[in-house]
């Protein structure tokens, strides 16, 4: 196990990395205005799909969940499997809290995926199996999100991660909790289909 102050050093930089909202960052290279006045407000790339551009939507992904791998992979090369897990939970929290944005953040989707990856790589696969499914299913991003996660402990354990499975759960609880207004539209059956405004 780590000392306290290597714990402290990797929720540092797992926080650090998560909290980079390249939704953001993106949508002011590409010049596709304020992502908050466009679709959900959110800064994630679903949203960043809203505004028509699917390269910075498709870079908003990969770079929202290379943090979130980076955060695991990195703590996995420098430190001990207690701090792995701090640094990916804290990449998550970092993206839905964001210091930069008064911790108004995302919903964590894409970097709950790439840290999966990089944590438990066939469990990310499954996951991301799982949400692509369930996308092609319902063409709804929320939805998929909310099964994925849901699925996410259960392929956890039965693919041999069992250890992983409190931050699973943790990430599980959180994902659900911040796609509250979602949840909300889905029972309203108001929710947009991805791609839609
Ligand atoms: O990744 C977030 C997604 O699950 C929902 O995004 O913009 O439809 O609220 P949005």
């Amino acid at each position: 196990t780590s000392s306290a102050l290597t714990l402290i050093l990797w929720a540092v930089i797992g926080y650090g990395l998560g909290s980079i909202p390249f939704g953001m960052v993106m949508t002011r290279i590409f010049g596709l205005g304020n992502l908050r006045q466009i679709g959900s407000g959110n800064i994630g790339a679903t949203n960043v799909l809203r505004t028509g551009n699917k390269a910075a939507a498709a870079l908003t992904l990969l770079l929202d969940g290379g943090k979130g791998a980076a955060a695991v992979l990195l703590a996995r090369a420098f430190a001990g499997d207690d701090a792995v897990q701090l640094a990916g939970l804290m990449a998550f929290i970092g993206h839905c809290f964001p210091v930069w944005l008064g911790f108004r953040g995302g919903k964590g989707v894409a970097t709950f995926l790439g840290l999966w990856l990089a944590l438990a790589w066939p469990v990310g696969i499954a996951c991301c199996l799982t949400w692509l499914v369930a996308a092609l299913l319902g063409r709804i991003s929320s939805l998929s999100a909310l099964v994925a996660a849901a699925a996410s402990t259960l392929w956890a354990v039965g693919l041999g991660h069992g250890q992983a499975l409190v931050l699973g759960i943790l990430l599980t609880l959180l994902v659900f909790w911040r796609h509250k207004a979602n949840i909300a539209r889905l029972r309203a059956g108001t929710e947009p289909k991805i791609g839609q405004k």
